[in-house]
């Protein structure tokens, strides 16, 4: 049994998934004969036991290095051939794939250790297109004070819009953030929907929540509940060009029934992010300013995103060297 090759742009490069043999790789997506898309194609399996990506157009067969193996109309060129498809590095890792681009990541993969912990239900919410920016969506995911306003009901209270003091430091590859104990975010509940959480006997349900960064664009969510249950995110917006991302998300819990998390957690996760996908489409300019003084920030409310926007910029600047 083979799985179709998976076509995706990265950065504007487009680029071909592919599963061979059980390992993930991931090439240009450009057939070097006569360019063609190779996610077109389909993966065959040889008499040996081999996998083969074949392109569509004239069959030509690469292997999981990326090296053509046959032309089928000179098989007595096989052992010969020179041609070759870039290849890039890639892991499989929560159940998404991570590309490198570039010859060596600048960064290691980011942590999401709750993955090997049995206690945790885990989804992986449906990735969706958003006309954004990633690091716009990024601040948009860690953004402290449109919680109260825009997610009132479900990730705050309008009546207590305030931002709880709380932290921001750099700490390796992550940009960590961490509220005072006893900085509850506090929801109504009548108006709460935290797919599958039994609601407690008072007028609210409450949870502290805790986030990192791994630069430049992943993001971790903790959330702690007042009655001890958890409920995590690890979030990865994708460039797929300045303005364009794809969403891709894995929701996890420790409370709940199993068999209903995959519509009460996605579930929830989808109705926020709907609420968010207006707003964060309709910011300009869609890239982040790179001068900060472009736009305003409140003091002790957009420490994280300013603390964001530096960062990106020193990287930025880095890289660009
Ligand atoms: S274009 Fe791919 S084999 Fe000819
Ligand atoms: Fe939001």
């Amino acid at each position: 049994m083979t799985e179709k090759p998976i076509g995706f742009t990265l950065c504007d490069q487009d680029i071909v998934i592919v599963r061979m043999r059980g390992e993930i790789s991931v090439f240009d997506d450009l057939c070097p004969h006569r360019g063609t898309r190779l996610s077109l194609g389909s993966v065959k399996e040889t008499k040996d036991g081999n996998c083969r990506l074949e392109c569509p157009y004239h069959g030509w067969q690469f292997d999981s290095s990326g090296d053509l193996k046959l032309a089928p109309q000179r098989p007595d060129l096989a052992g010969h051939l020179r041609a070759s498809v870039r290849k890039y590095q890639s892991v499989e890792k929560y159940g998404m794939v991570w590309v490198c681009l570039e010859d060596k990541p600048h960064y290691p993969l980011p942590e999401f250790h709750l993955w090997d912990d049995p206690s945790f239900h885990y989804v992986a919410v449906p990735s969706e297109d958003w006309a954004c920016s990633a690091p716009r969506r990024v601040e948009n995911y860690t953004d402290y004070s449109h919680f109260a306003i825009l997610h009132d009901g479900f990730l705050g209270d309008a009546t207590v819009p305030e931002v709880p003091a709380h932290e921001v430091w750099r700490n390796e590859n992550k940009l960590e953030n961490k509220q005072g104990e006893g900085a509850w975010v506090r929801v109504p509940i009548d108006t709460a929907a935290w797919g599958g959480k039994e609601m407690p006997t008072d007028p609210y349900i409450r949870f502290l929540v805790d986030w990192r960064v791994f630069m430049p664009l992943t993001c971790v969510l903790n959330i702690l509940f007042q009655d001890g249950n958890r409920y995590n995110l690890i979030f990865h917006p994708t460039p797929m060009n300045a303005k364009k991302i794809r969403n891709f998300t894995v929701a996890t819990r420790d409370f709940g029934d199993p068999a209903q998390k995959d519509t009460e957690l996605a579930g929830f996760v989808k109705f926020i992010y709907d609420q968010d996908k207006a707003v964060v489409e309709s910011q300009r300019p869609e890239e982040l300013p790179e001068d900060l003084t472009v736009e305003m920030h409140v003091k002790g409310v957009d420490k994280y995103s300013v603390e964001y926007r530096r960062w990106l910029l020193e990287l930025s600047n880095q890289l660009a060297r």
